[in-house]
């Protein structure tokens, strides 16, 4: 588990993602070292192919025509273990499944893994364009993911998530924060 869970999750984000230019696969690396920030900030270990899996699968169930559930968090778990249960990964199921449904809440979850809530945080970070530091995050790291990886056409697909989100399930609007 490590590298080739990598290449495997370009290979998958290649596959399902809809969109040309950079702003959804540049929105998954920013998360996946920001995520990777806050684990190390917080001492909380988790595999680094992992991370990279969940980063890069984590909206990929906005757009999958194949998964079912719920909402598009449950087609992001389920494409996740169709996906990568050939590859294997080292993350606990349960673990996966909070890291994958709950990245988007607004605030802690309680009894939620550490490696679910840094998720969380990410997004956030993600979300205020670094604004949002969570303390101990350096903010000249911060300011590195975000300039490594710039927004390029992420309004746009924002946009498009909305309009399908919208159209498919309103209530996760209601619920939560879609991106
Ligand atoms: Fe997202």
């Amino acid at each position: 588990v490590g590298e080739g869970l990598k290449d495997a999750a370009d290979a998958v984000f290649d596959r399902y993602s809809p969109y040309t230019g950079v702003g959804f696969r540049n929105h998954n690396l920013r998360l996946y070292e920001l995520t990777r920030l806050v684990m190390r900030a917080d001492g909380i270990e988790f595999g680094d192919g992992d991370a990279y899996a969940i980063a890069m699968a984590h909206d990929l169930g906005l757009v999958s025509e194949r998964d079912e559930g719920v909402d598009y968090l449950h087609r992001s778990l389920s494409l996740f273990r169709r996906e990568f249960s050939g590859v294997g990964y080292a993350v606990d199921e349960e673990v996966l499944e909070e890291c994958l449904l709950l990245n988007h809440r607004v605030s802690p979850v309680p009894n939620a893994s550490p490696a679910a809530e840094a998720f969380r945080k990410a997004v956030w970070v993600e979300h205020t364009r670094g604004l949002r530091r969570y303390g101990r995050l350096d903010w000249n790291e911060v300011r590195e993911v975000f300039r490594r990886h710039p927004r390029g056409n992420l309004d746009y697909v924002l946009f498009d998530f909305a309009r399908r989100t919208l159209r498919h399930e309103p209530r996760t609007i209601v619920h939560g924060i879609f991106f």
